[in-house]
């Protein structure tokens, strides 16, 4: 039987998980796929630091460069984060010819059109199940579970720590920070978790997903992003009140043709009102799941695992599966991991994005607040589906729930600006989108 040794590059949280996961189930993928996976190599930054999957010292090196350039490695594997180093790496094994494994969205969502324009040009495949929705095999299910599909709609819960997060907050009314420093703990956080919260890390996987969805690589400067910052347990409470839960929701939403021509994508990640009976709404925890309209399929859903060492190991023995198959058999001999085919696509500017909107407001409890509030909608054309004015909250302000119907992201930010100059509203409105799935 073939054997073939990879050479990791990053010993940390994921790299540890697949070293172990190797060891673990080796002999059985090599039951499956009639070669015998062998780690040669695992390169980190420090040789001396204690790690808790033990890695034996006689694999371990620190310059990743001997690891790549070794005949002796058949397939590189980039598990250590990045956009900077990980590209040289990635760039230098595929120039090899060599096939590449990567869990890093970061680097794909930045460089993938030049890193899969690379591994085209030296015959290599660079595979990247792991890096969207973790243990979840969602690559995979666009690029052949629903190759005769055209995807008019996918949501996805595709950040693991932000609705770990949520959950918390939602179901034990815990504190932001500390639910941070535990989903940290736990290996669910990226090296700097600003990328988690604030929904770049969000970004990057929906950016994949819809490159693969629509054929063309989504410029991450085109997705609009909004993270978890600013969800409130005030909102998290009223959202309740109103029958829906807060949800990180990356979106990509395509309408028809335009006369024939390609019509933009929506592509974007926003905390959302998920209506509670909406099966999105009871995903919780590290969970992640994606949710996909095929023309031709319907509606499908995934779920599984969305952040940690064994979900992940998981989706990157799915590649290495993928990548040792190229070797044994030949890299044509399969589906390119990210095919370009939409010459015309592009992304809906955000200010044209059509959506239903929560909008919380602190105001003063004086006559006339509301006809003030309603009147600036009313001159935008902004409808209004519902008006809260809880009861029970005292003070100086008080706060006030407005439902609102249909309106482009333009008009609701312009409304919203004069709103919040008026005497009577004392803080910035807070505004979350309402999705209705449909
Ligand atoms: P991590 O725990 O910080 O591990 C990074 C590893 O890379 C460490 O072993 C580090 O060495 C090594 N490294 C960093 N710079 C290096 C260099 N210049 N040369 C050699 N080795 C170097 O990170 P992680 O959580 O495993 O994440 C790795 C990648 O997987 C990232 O792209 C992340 O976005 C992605 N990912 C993570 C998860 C997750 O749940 N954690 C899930 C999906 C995808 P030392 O150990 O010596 O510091
Ligand atoms: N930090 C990421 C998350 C890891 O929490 O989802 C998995 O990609």
């Amino acid at each position: 039987m073939r054997q073939i040794n990879l050479g990791i590059i990053g010993g940390g949280t994921v790299g540890g998980g697949v070293f172990q996961a190797v060891q673990r189930n080796g002999a059985l993928m090599a039951l499956r796929l009639g070669v015998e996976l062998r780690v040669a190599r695992v390169a980190v930054r420090d040789l001396k630091k204690s790690r808790a999957v033990r890695i034996p010292p006689a694999l371990l090196a620190t310059d990743w460069r001997s690891v790549v350039a070794d005949p002796g490695i058949h397939l590189i594997v980039e598990l250590m984060g990045g956009t900077t180093i990980a590209r040289q790496v990635v760039l230098a094994a595929l120039k090899l010819g060599k096939p590449v494994v990567t869990a890093n969205k970061a680097l794909l969502s930045a460089h993938g059109e030049e890193l899969f324009a690379t591994a085209q040009r030296h015959g290599a495949n660079l595979y990247y199940e792991a890096s969207v929705a973790g243990g979840i095999p969602i690559i995979k299910v666009l690029r052949e579970g629903l190759i005769g599909n055209r995807i008019t709609r996918l949501y996805g819960i595709v950040n693991g720590t932000c609705n770990y997060i949520l959950t918390r907050m939602k179901l034990e009314g815990a504190d932001f920070a500390a639910v941070l420093a535990d989903a940290q703990r736990l290996g669910y956080a990226e090296a700097e978790p600003s990328l988690d919260v604030d929904g770049h890390d969000a970004a990057h996987k929906t950016g994949i997903l819809a490159s693969l969805a629509h054929g063309f690589w989504v410029n991450p400067k085109d997705v609009y992003v909004e993270g978890i910052r600013g969800v409130t347990p005030l909102d998290i409470q009223f959202a309740e009140r109103l029958g829906y839960t807060i949800k990180l929701l990356g979106v990509v939403k395509k309408f028809g043709t335009d006369q024939g021509k390609c019509s933009p994508v929506q592509v974007s990640v926003y905390p959302t009102l998920v209506p509670n009976g909406h099966v999105l709404a009871s995903v919780n925890d590290v969970f992640n799941a994606v949710y996909v309209r095929g023309d031709i399929v319907g509606d499908t859903l995934y779920y599984g695992r969305g952040a940690g060492q064994d979900a992940t190991a998981s989706a990157v023995l799915s590649d290495l599966a993928d990548a040792a198959l190229d070797l044994k058999c030949g890299a044509k001999s399969r589906i390119p991991p990210f095919v370009p085919h939409e010459r015309d696509g592009a992304v809906l500017p955000i200010d044209e994005v059509v959506s239903r909107y929560y909008v919380r407001l602190s105001v003063a409890d004086r006559p006339g607040t509301l006809a003030k509030i309603a009147a600036i909608l009313a001159a935008a054309k902004i409808g209004i589906s519902s008006v809260i004015q809880p009861e029970g909250h005292e003070g100086k302000s008080l706060p006030l729930i407005l439902m609102i119907h249909d309106a482009t992201h333009a008009a609701m930010r312009q409304a919203l600006g004069k709103i919040s100059r008026l005497a009577v509203v004392k803080e910035t409105p807070v505004m979350i989108r309402v999705e209705n799935f449909e």
